[in-house]
């Protein structure tokens, strides 16, 4: 019985290896932007200047190694939001605004296509999934997301059971009340095709695609609709309006 299982996980690896060929660090897949490894978005010294930026300070920010930019973008549904060009790490927006230091189209063209510029039009992330949007906590009247409690600056999901699991990562604001959903929230820039699911206690390497994190199979369209399931309660089969 064990045997098989080994077999077949050693099958399912060669098949994802070969799938991930193309690129020399399978894990970071497109991530690993000039053949630099993590120094394309970490410095382990001097911030921005190690990757030929201006800024040593964005280092105290994850050892940020690109420059930041001070900006208003528009959001989904009519919001907006301010970043600085000198952020602190505790603020739940870096987690976006680490992304737009690339995403912006901030390099240069011949590595990025116009499809992974968010915004590709200005400062406008309207016609994207909202982020630095607070992940709302549960009420008696509106029960449409998994519900969630907020302790010591981290965000869990009160279910653990369900059969998507809940991989996304919340990030909390320093007043430790409200936990936002950012870019980082629904991807892993470290990890291309691959998401550990934790569900009942027990994680599991998953297929993913596009630095999901989550399971995000693109030959399987019901763990692609789970992703999306997995905050979105409402709109899974298990929904029955109570808070869960
Ligand atoms: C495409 C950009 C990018 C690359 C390349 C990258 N990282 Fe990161 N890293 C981030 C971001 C963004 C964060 C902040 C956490 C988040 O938002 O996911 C981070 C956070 C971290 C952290 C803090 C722990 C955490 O996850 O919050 C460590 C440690 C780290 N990275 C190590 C690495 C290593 C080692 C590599 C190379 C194997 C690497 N990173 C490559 C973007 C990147
Ligand atoms: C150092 C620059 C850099 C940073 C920082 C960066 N990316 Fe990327 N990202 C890239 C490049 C380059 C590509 C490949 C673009 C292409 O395919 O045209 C890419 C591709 C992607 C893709 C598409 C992958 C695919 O399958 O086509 C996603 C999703 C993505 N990035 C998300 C993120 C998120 C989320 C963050 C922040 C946590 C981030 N990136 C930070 C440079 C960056
Ligand atoms: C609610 C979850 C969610 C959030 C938040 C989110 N993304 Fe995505 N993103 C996805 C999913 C899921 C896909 C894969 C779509 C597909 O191809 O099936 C994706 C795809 C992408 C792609 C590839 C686009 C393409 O046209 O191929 C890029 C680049 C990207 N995201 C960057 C970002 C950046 C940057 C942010 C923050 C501004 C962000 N994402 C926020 C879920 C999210
Ligand atoms: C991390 C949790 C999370 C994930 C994963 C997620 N969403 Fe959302 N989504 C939210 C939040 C929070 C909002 C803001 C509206 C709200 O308060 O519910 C939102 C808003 C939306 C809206 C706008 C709803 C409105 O009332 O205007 C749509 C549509 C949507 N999401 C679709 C998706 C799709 C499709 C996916 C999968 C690709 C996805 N979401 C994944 C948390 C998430």
């Amino acid at each position: 019985m064990k045997r098989a299982v080994i077999i077949m996980l050693v099958a399912m690896l060669s098949l994802t290896a070969s799938a991930w060929a193309q690129y020399s660090d399978p894990l970071l897949g497109p991530h690993n932007v000039a053949e630099k490894g993590c120094r394309a978005c970490h410095a382990p010294h001097n911030g921005a200047v190690m990757n030929g930026g201006t800024d040593k300070s964005t280092g105290i920010v994850y050892l940020w190694g690109r420059d930041f930019k001070a900006a208003t973008y528009t959001t989904f549904g009519g919001g907006s939001f301010t970043t600085v060009a000198n952020p602190v790490e505790t603020d739940p927006v870096v987690h976006t605004q680490m992304c737009l230091s690339c995403h912006d189209g901030g390099i240069s063209d011949a590595t990025m296509s116009s499809d992974a510029k968010l915004p590709n039009d200005g400062y406008s992330l309207e016609n994207d999934h909202p982020v630095h949007v607070v992940y709302p906590l549960a009420t008696t009247t509106r029960p449409y997301n998994w519900n969630i409690t907020i302790a010591s600056g981290r965000a869990s999901f009160v279910d653990t059971t369900w059969v998507g699991g809940h991989p996304a990562r919340l990030f909390v604001d320093q007043a430790g009340t409200s936990a936002y959903v950012e870019c980082s929230t629904c991807h892993n820039p470290h990890s291309y095709n691959r998401a550990v699911l934790k569900i009942a206690g027990v994680s599991t390497v998953k297929t993913s695609s596009n630095f999901v994190r989550g399971w995000y199979d693109p030959a399987d369209g019901k763990s692609k609709a789970d992703y999306c399931r997995s905050c979105h309660y409402s709109k899974t089969d298990v929904y029955d309006g109570t808070i869960k």
